[in-house]
């Protein structure tokens, strides 16, 4: 494993992490969720979800990464000593696999955009240009080529592509992204948009809770790159000299900076157009901003810029993705990087296109699917990291620094009780959902607490019969 790629300093695993979790889910799916889901009180959800499940989390994966010092298949395996630990590394590989086909499918658009941005091309139609490059073969020609960049990148490692690239983007898309919600606050029109999305409104919170808090956690764990073994990827390259938790904070920081400023920039635009950002669902950032692009003065530098940032986003995004299955291969089967890369390239092209063809399958991987498969995902990390490593993880928690001692053990008990109830809460909420079945609030806590109880029995039983056996 000496040959094994490695990131050249802390600070360019910290950008390309923070790069790989900020992308379309801070820019693409963040506005039009919170839009749809009462603004200021889907933000709030959003912010408590970040802080209470996604940060120790996050830090968990990170364990998790670092501990294993391989993808996830391996990693996950030689952690549990057990063959469903392979399962798992496999379900995080396929995940990977899901989210970067409908992601590629976006990113095409986004690429599209980028192009015909300077000329304005869309702005005398938005709706039609997009309903006529959304889904069809045009839609698969901008896939593939998205697919490609993010390729050529990926191809080229750990140090020589993924870091390079990522220190030169992420700086990129802050500054933009900070021009372009200074711009915003000088247009007319925009006090609706500020106060939708940051006065906070407690009536709506409490009326719509059950259905704010499914689509908040999702977005979170998104948004974190969270329960799909990319940040434990990204982990695995770290030396013992990184300190976890300090770096955790940095990127889950930055991530939800970035986050709430693509928000400063879309909602007000999109208010102060008429425009009602809840109706546009995925569609919203390419119809209604591009209305509000159409009639503003300079329409086209700006929108230029937009999805400019967006792209970089998008591929710094597309690229985390994409390693996780490539490192398997590298990592477990012995595949040559390159070579990887191109096999896994060319799955994707079709999985992509054939979601870039159906619209009605789109919908659902974007969504639903995704967010259930991150959901597993985290779930089965945090019976790993709190159940059956704990010593282990504190001690990988505590390597590399001094400063975050007294973090250490309320940490690992947040990962084993906290953790799990909130995340089968969520699991039942999705599923119940799924099924039809309305299940209330006190059923879903009481589901989720003796489920997480009932687990935790299990798990902690099958561990000493290995240990005993093992003897
Ligand atoms: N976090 C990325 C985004 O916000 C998407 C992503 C999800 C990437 C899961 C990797 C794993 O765009």
């Amino acid at each position: 494993m000496s040959d094994r790629d490695s990131w050249i300093s802390n600070l360019g695993f910290v950008l390309a992490a923070v790069g790989g979790a900020a992308g379309l889910g801070n820019i693409w799916r963040f506005p039009w969720l919170t839009a749809g889901n009462g603004g200021s009180a889907f933000l709030i959800v959003y912010l408590l979800v970040v802080v209470g499940i996604g940060v120790p989390g996050l830090l968990a994966e990170f364990v998790l990464g670092r501990c294993g010092r391989q993808t996830p298949t391996a990693a996950l395996r030689s952690l549990t000593g057990s063959r469903w630990g392979s399962w798992l590394g496999a379900f995080n590989v396929l995940t990977t696999l899901v989210i970067l086909s409908f992601y590629s499918v976006v990113g095409g658009w986004i690429l599209r955009y980028t192009l015909v941005s300077p000329v304005g091309t869309y702005f005398g139609q938005p709706q039609q240009y997009f309903g006529a490059m959304s889904f069809g073969l045009e839609a698969v020609a901008f896939h593939l080529l998205f697919l490609g960049i993010v390729a050529a990148i990926v191809f080229f490692g750990i140090s020589n592509g993924i870091e390079r690239v990522s220190k030169v983007m992420l700086p990129g898309v802050v500054i933009i992204l900070l021009g372009l919600a200074v711009w915003t606050a000088t247009q007319p029109g925009t006090a609706a948009g500020y106060a939708f999305y940051l006065s906070f409104d407690a009536e709506y919170l409490a009326a719509n809770f059950l259905s704010v808090i499914g689509p908040a956690a999702g977005q979170a764990l998104f948004t974190l790159s969270l329960g799909a073994g990319v940040m434990l990827t990204y982990a695995s390259y770290l030396d013992d000299n990184a300190s976890l938790p300090r770096d955790t904070l940095v990127i889950a920081v930055s991530n939800t900076f970035i986050g709430v400023l693509a928000g400063l920039v879309v909602i007000p635009l999109l208010f102060s157009q008429g425009v009602d950002p809840g109706q546009g669902g995925p569609g919203a950032l390419f119809v209604a901003l591009a209305t509000a692009f159409a009639t503003l003065p300079g329409g086209e530098l700006v929108a230029t810029a937009f999805f400019v940032t967006v792209l970089m986003a998008a591929v710094t995004s597309g690229i985390s993705l994409l390693e996780t299955p490539v490192a398997t291969l590298v990592d477990s089967f012995g595949v040559p990087r390159r070579r990887a890369t191109v096999l896994v390239s060319v799955l994707l092209a079709a999985t992509g296109s054939g979601l870039a063809l159906t619209s009605s399958v789109f919908q659902f991987v974007s969504g639903t699917l995704a967010d259930l498969m991150l959901t597993v995902g985290l779930f089965a990390f945090t019976v790993i990291v709190g159940w059956l490593l704990r010593g282990d993880a504190l001690a990988e928690f505590r390597a590399g620094t001094a400063r975050f001692e007294w973090l250490a053990k309320p940490w690992l008990l947040t990962v084993s009780w906290v953790l799990p109830v909130v995340v089968l809460f969520l699991l039942t909420n999705t599923l119940a959902s799924l099924a039809g079945i309305s299940v209330g609030l006190g059923g879903r806590v009481i589901i989720a607490v003796i489920g997480t109880v009932a687990l935790a029995v299990v798990v902690r039983n099958g561990s000493r019969t290995d240990r005993l056996s093992s003897h």
